[in-house]
């Protein structure tokens, strides 16, 4: 198959290796582009002229006046949940703040029941339509993590929902296990006991049955210390994990610096993160996941430090953090809208965050996020004139097609 003379044929070719500083603004386009996939992978990029003397195809899809691109890697998602939380927005609306909320019996506590009762089966089905959805959107790889189970049995449903779903749908996903996501309820005030559950029972029996790639935590003043996290965490390493974590995203208690005292892979939110754990971060190679439409969502103001990371020379990336709580957002479209306005990202560089370096920060840097032959042919045909227009063009969907290694899995048709 050859996609076909694109008006800006964004290839992201470059360094094997997450990209920063300058690298951040490098979309390596051709134009009048074209993109030959044999097999599910890209065989060649060029321009028209010089792929069509080289290849023949038997399906040649036109792309003109269009923007071709990697399909957006997303770094960070709870997708699986029973319950929707639109009361709570409204809350905010009115006032209340996300900790205020969740001390109130609502927040993650809340869609703990939901998961819990309701079947494997059922769970499975609502979070196939929800990332049928996100892959509409231009997303072809997801992390996904568990988190609102909070007991052996539930985490595990959850991960083998998440599982289940990947061999279902055309898109790679990453399963994450995240049981220290709270505290529930049963145990808010022995938080010893369930610590002890995480490290003795839950985490050997996600290792045993391989359900999780990563481990996550949620790192917070109100939920895990930096303490209790680095006990928990340690625990998941000896079984095999490595380190993701939710880190410095109301309070700066020091996650981002556990983050780096760990060699977390990445850690995530940041919007309190200080200069310093900033610093210590890049010393120890952890990829910072930025969330800005969880900040939005929540109405707050505190963006992570976007242009400080870029500058001190991390290799940010971005993420949706689609969960039924604090940020109900499929499309990493809208993500980048957001972190142009709110973080000063250039287009550029938010599109880098949110397709080569997010496929970095889950170790899938030399499979997947940049249009270069060897890769997987995850590819977006955008109805856009030029890449400039995918965060000005904002609020729908600016999705033509999607390509999953080579095979067409979403077409708009408006
Ligand atoms: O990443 N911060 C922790 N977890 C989610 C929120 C989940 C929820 O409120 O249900 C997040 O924002
Ligand atoms: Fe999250």
């Amino acid at each position: 198959m050859i996609i076909q003379d694109a008006r800006e044929l964004l290839t992201l070719a470059g360094k094997k290796g997450p990209r920063c500083y300058e690298e951040m603004n490098e979309l390596a386009i051709i134009e009048k582009g074209s993109v030959v996939v044999k097999n599910g992978r890209i065989v060649a990029v060029g321009t028209k002229e010089s792929i069509a003397a080289e290849y023949n195809a038997n399906r040649i899809i036109d792309a003109r006046g269009k923007v071709v691109m990697p399909g957006f890697v997303d770094p960070h998602t709870h997708p699986v949940f029973f319950g929707t939380r639109e009361k709570e927005f409204e809350m905010r609306i009115l006032g209340k703040s996300y900790v205020e909320i969740s001390q109130e019996g609502g927040g993650i506590r809340s869609s703990i029941a939901g998961v819990r009762q309701t079947s494997e089966e059922e769970l499975y089905q609502l979070s196939l339509n929800r990332i049928r959805r996100i892959i509409s959107c231009g997303t072809t790889t997801l992390e996904a993590k568990s988190g609102y189970g909070l007991s052996t049995a539930s985490e595990l449903k959850m991960l083998r929902v998440i599982n289940r779903i990947k061999q279902e749908l055309p898109i790679d996903i990453i399963p994450t296990f995240l049981g220290a996501h709270e505290f529930p309820a049963e145990y808010k005030d022995n938080r010893q006991e369930y610590i002890r559950i995480l490290k003795e029972e839950m985490i050997p029996a996600v290792a045993k049955e391989g359900l999780a790639e990563y481990c996550d935590i949620f790192t917070e003043k109100h939920v895990f210390s930096v303490a209790e996290s680095r006990d928990i965490l340690k625990t998941a390493r000896d079984y095999g994990f490595k380190i993701r974590m939710h880190a410095d995203e109301i309070e700066p208690i020091g996650g981002a610096s556990l983050a780096a005292e760990m060699k977390a892979v990445s850690a995530d939110h940041l919007g309190s993160a200080s200069s310093r754990s900033i610093i210590s971060m890049k010393k120890a190679g952890v990829i910072p996941i930025l969330l800005p439409a969880t900040i939005f969502s929540l109405g707050l103001k505190n963006y992570a430090q976007a242009r400080e990371m870029i500058d001190k020379g991390l290799p940010v990336a971005l993420a949706t953090d689609f969960n039924p709580g604090s940020c109900n957002c499929d499309s990493m479209q809208f993500v980048i809208t957001l972190s142009c306005l709110q973080m000063r990202m250039t287009v550029a560089e938010a599109i880098v965050a949110s397709t080569i370096n997010a496929a970095w920060s889950l170790q899938r840097g030399k499979e997947l996020g940049s249009l270069e032959p060897g890769k997987k042919a995850d590819i977006l045909v955008m109805d856009m004139p030029s890449y400039r227009y995918l965060p000005y063009h904002f609020g729908s969907n600016n999705v033509a097609q999607v390509y999953k290694e080579g095979r067409l899995v979403y077409e708009n048709n408006i």
